[in-house]
């Protein structure tokens, strides 16, 4: 072999090599091409053998030859390994991926229940009129749901067949509260006058389930005390509620001769029927009106029994079911699908 003939062979070992290693598809045919071209038995591997039968002055160029023949298959095989590895990974990443993805589908969220919207709004209400929200127990005693209201002992109230009774301390001594009357007894025991509160709660009493009767039931209570209240501060402030619960301005508020042992005068409060506008229909028993509560000036023996003096204070109330304005302002006529919690009523609010 001459300089020429080890010449010739680098180049054609080059172009084949080149087009070996472009050729594998896996890292162990890439690792036989290097064997092949780059080994001890591949065509330079002869080169270099055969150098020392050369021409002194043809050695160090063979030399040179063949470690540019080397750097160069070696920098390609490099090159395609990396290449291959690379593609491996793509390749394993792709099929041995766990979608971990969470949940694909919308959620429904939950809403605050029709009877709850409904005090809140007018929770809301009577905040913007300057009132505050009191609270008081579910539990109550005789001198609080009853005695402090002047409501004597022997009031058809009382009467077992109403009050549900508690078996605590003495006989009917302790009830679940029939009203939320009370919580007027508890702020004014509790506050200084001038008071503007209302006072929104469950309730309950002895009745039998039926459509328009629950043994559990909400209602708001209203109190102000203050110096110079009139009749006229009780029926402006029902009227201003009225109308923006309603958000009507033509329902009209109609008052009532009526009793209640802790308002003197007392009246029935109705509201001109929202469906109808007083024609009658269904919803108000074509009478045009539909009930809303109780409201009258404070008894002066109401204020006697907390130790205000009736004659320097006077205040109005008025009391009236949750429930009952939910069914008017939706048109719903059955009282117990507020406690139903089925789901379809519910979700429809
Ligand atoms: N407590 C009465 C009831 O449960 C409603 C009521 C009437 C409340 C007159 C009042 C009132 O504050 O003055 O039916």
């Amino acid at each position: 072999m001459n300089l020429a003939d080890a010449q010739q062979q680098l180049d054609r070992a080059m172009k084949e090599a080149s087009g070996a290693v472009e050729a594998v598809t896996s890292p162990a045919e890439l690792d036989d091409v290097e064997r092949r071209y780059l080994g001890r038995r591949s065509p330079a591997g002869e080169v270099r053998e055969a150098i020392k039968d050369l021409e002194p002055a043809d050695r160090p160029v063979a030399g040179r030859a063949v470690s540019a023949y080397n750097d160069a298959i070696g920098a390609l095989i490099e090159e395609r390994r990396a290449a291959l590895t690379a593609a491996a990974r793509a390749a394993s990443t792709e099929t041995e991926r766990l979608d971990l993805t969470v949940g694909g589908h919308g959620r429904d969220r939950g809403h605050l229940h029709l009877v709850t919207q409904v005090q809140r709004e007018l929770e809301d209400i009577f905040v913007g009129l300057g009132y505050r929200v009191a609270e008081g127990p579910e539990v109550e005693d005789d001198w609080h749901n009853f005695e402090a209201l002047n409501i004597p002992p022997a009031h058809p109230a009382r009467s077992m067949q109403d009050t549900l009774y508690v078996r605590l301390g003495g006989d009917e001594q302790v009830m679940l509260r029939t009203h939320t009357s009370p919580v007027q007894i508890r702020t004014m025991e509790a506050h200084d006058p001038p008071i503007y509160v209302v006072a929104p709660g469950r309730t309950y009493r002895n009745e039998t389930p039926g459509p328009r009767n629950s043994p559990v039931f909400h209602q708001m209570e209203c109190l102000a005390v203050d110096h110079g209240l009139t009749l006229a501060d009780l029926f402006g402030t029902i009227e201003a509620f009225v109308r923006q619960l309603f958000d009507d301005e033509s329902i009209r508020t109609r008052f009532r001769s009526d009793f209640f042992p802790y308002t003197e005068p007392s009246a029935e409060l109705a509201v001109s029927c929202i469906f109808c506008h007083g024609e009658g229909c269904r919803v108000c028993s074509h009478t045009g009106w539909i009930e809303l509560g109780g409201c009258g000036m404070v008894d002066p023996n109401v204020f006697r029994a907390v130790g205000y003096d009736p004659e320097e204070w006077q205040g109005f109330a008025f009391g009236f079911g949750l429930e009952r304005i939910a069914m008017i302002r939706y048109g719903i006529d059955e009282i117990r699908t507020f406690f139903d919690n089925d789901f379809r009523f519910l979700s429809q609010y």
